[in-house]
């Protein structure tokens, strides 16, 4: 949620921030502004809109400050305005700030401030907090030895409640930027006499693979000689220099039209690098680095929590189904939003985890930290290295699926999946699961990246599918069991992308309310795998027909439908139970993302989405 850039060093700072601003773009899109240190002034160029608006404003603008900071916005306190974009001035304009996170008590400081003779010019939280550090910064100089720069930002935040990610310039210190951190992810690039900070790594990747994750709670001073950690308490902080372990051709669209097609065509390579070194030398189960959790320890858990928000918390539900079936475990899932509050009883043999692509999502950060409260290990399935999620939690798996830039999320998705399948397989092994269908588990896994490429190859026919229903304005979603959830996230990429109303039911609670909307503008996308419970879906699809509702089926090979009872059919390949989840997920990706293109929706940057949630 929202994107920041900021440069240090000797290469023009603006064309270096607009390229991070695009690569962030995804982060937040109703506006972007540049501010650059340059001739005595803080130059601010700022436009409601996309990022490559604001570039046509730059290039007629002459920016040739070689430090600076940029922002996107996703859009929290004012509406999305030219004025309300960042970087924001204080108003004597000595300082520009930008901003990502909310500043929950900036009304109070408004009034102090305001009572003061400052002015403002936005509606927004940021320009308070910036014209906060312009106040303390007139109050008092600072003791000698210490940057009257730096002082003014850390007692200003002593004052803040709310979450942050900042960069500030100041007018007295032309070539230096201070940025500080506390719920909102922030990073500072270490280049060859150059910095770059960012909310996230894509941005400055293709300048350096050398990182500074920021914690909670600390500054860095940059300076074109070097940089500074400090605490809010002002206590020194040593630096722990990490390297990213993937490149910038990594974070490109290369030939693909959108992120999302090529992140769905992606999946079997990121599936074979989410399971690659994770088999026991017998192939019978999983083996996980970094769990920190002993077999005997996790043998004697009683039950599991999953917690999550929007897809991954699909993760969670078919995690489920497969840890109960298999591993015979009692299992609980939650949005991680509603479990921060809810005050769940939570019983001492509970194993907490949580699910998160970005690892920044606050309400999933916040669960992990309420669980940790009360005093219970917390471990993570977690896509981006170093991120909050993934330092706060005790323990956890690496996704290892690259970064995901595609807003609506699809191969992390099936990772999330695939590694949920391991834990049961691995949980599974610890209790009742035969030495045998351990094998014949673990084989299947070793399939999947092979079973999706196979799906993959029906792009043409699902494309040509998806032209005939782009124009409903209702859709169903259903499923049972395992695929239930699937049911769910098929409905969501839907409506995320695409903005057609969908929603997802299990197949057999359709008479409970959803077959009041079935008409033949409202098609329903079935789940109709080979299985026990195959004749009860078929019973469910004669009532969506006897309505005059289209249906697409998905279904295993096998499957035998009686003739004409679906419009379409999308025969998946037969598999094992624990893989059926991934290879389902396909269709219902592409079906979506075919839909949107068809419908000319901005697949990559839905309307009012963003792909890390940083705020509540
Ligand atoms: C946002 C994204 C979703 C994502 C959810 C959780 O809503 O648009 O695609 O599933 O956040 O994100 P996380 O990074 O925690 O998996």
């Amino acid at each position: 949620m929202c994107g920041i850039v900021g440069y240090v060093g000797k290469q023009k700072a603006a064309p270096l921030i607009l390229e991070g601003l695009k690569r962030l773009e995804y982060r937040g899109y109703d506006s972007a502004g540049v501010c650059v240190a340059q001739g005595g002034q803080l130059e601010v160029v700022k436009k409601a809109g996309r990022v490559e608006i604001l570039a046509k404003e730059v290039a007629v603008h002459r920016l040739a400050g070689t430090t600076g900071i940029g922002h996107t916005r996703w859009a929290t306190h004012g509406g999305v305005t030219d004025a309300n974009a960042h970087p924001h001035l204080s108003s004597d304009g000595k300082f520009a700030l930008i901003h990502n996170g909310v500043i929950e008590n900036y009304a109070q400081m408004k009034t102090f401030l305001a009572r003061r003779g400052f002015t403002f010019q936005s509606e927004t939280d940021t320009e308070v907090l910036c014209n906060l550090i312009a106040y303390h910064y007139g109050k008092e100089p600072a003791a000698p030895g210490q940057s009257r720069f730096l002082e003014s930002v850390r007692k200003s935040l002593r004052h803040v409640e709310g979450t942050y990610g900042i960069a500030v310039l100041c007018l007295d210190a032309p070539g230096e930027i201070v940025a500080a951190r506390l719920a909102s992810p922030l990073i500072l690039g270490v280049g060859d006499g150059e910095f770059i900070l960012a909310s996230d790594a894509s941005a400055l990747v293709s300048h350096t693979q050398n990182v500074v994750y920021l914690k909670d709670g600390e500054l860095a001073h940059v300076t074109p000689r070097g940089f500074a950690l400090s605490t809010l308490d002002d206590v020194d902080v040593s630096p722990v220099v990490d390297r990213i372990t993937w490149s910038a051709a990594d974070a490109d669209r290369g030939k693909f039209p959108h992120f999302m097609l090529k992140e769905i065509f992606e999946q079997p390579a990121a599936l074979e690098n989410a399971m690659r070194g994770r088999f026991s030398a017998d192939g019978s189960t999983a083996n996980f680095g970094g769990l920190n959790i002993t077999a005997d320890e996790l043998a004697r858990v009683e039950r599991f929590m999953f917690c999550a928000c929007g897809t991954a918390w699909h993760a969670c539900l078919v995690t489920e189904h497969l840890i109960e079936r298999f591993a015979r475990v009692p299992v609980e899932v939650d949005y991680a939003s509603e479990f921060r509050y809810r005050n769940s009883p939570l019983d001492p043999h509970t194993l907490f985890f949580v699910i998160s692509q970005s690892g920044e999502t606050i309400d999933t950060l916040a669960a992990l930290r309420e669980a940790k409260r009360k005093g219970h290990r917390v471990l993570a399935i977690n896509n981006a290295v170093g991120s909050s999620i993934a330092r706060e939690a005790d323990g956890g798996i690496y996704q290892h699926v690259g970064p995901e830039i595609g807003v609506a999320s699809t191969k992390a998705f099936t990772s999330q999946l695939l590694l949920g399948a391991m834990i049961a397989l691995y949980v599974a092994r610890l209790r009742d699961l035969s030495f045998n269908d351990g094998v014949e588990y673990v084989n299947a896994l070793k399939s999947a990246p092979d079973l999706v490429r196979q799906v993959l190859k029906q792009a043409p026919r699902i494309k040509a599918i998806a032209k005939r229903y782009a124009q409903s304005r209702d859709m169903l979603f259903l499923g049972r069991l395992a695929l239930f959830p699937l049911a769910l996230e098929g409905a969501l990429k839907l409506k995320e992308i695409s903005y057609i109303h969908a929603e997802g039911y299990p197949a057999a609670e359709m008479k409970h309310g959803p077959i009041a909307l079935i008409s033949e503008h409202c098609p329903t996308v079935f789940f109709a795998p080979k299985g026990e419970l195959f004749n009860k879906l078929v019973s469910s699809m004669q009532e969506i027909k006897a309505r005059k509702g289209p249906i697409i089926a998905i279904v295993t090979e096998g499957a035998d439908l009686p003739k004409g009872l679906a419009n379409e059919v999308i025969t998946l390949p037969a598999c094992h139970e624990a893989v059926l989840p991934i290879v389902a997920s396909i269709p219902v990706q592409l079906l979506s993302y075919y839909i949107a293109v068809e419908r000319g929706c901005d697949v990559d940057k839905p309307r009012n989405l963003a792909k890390s949630v940083t705020v509540e």
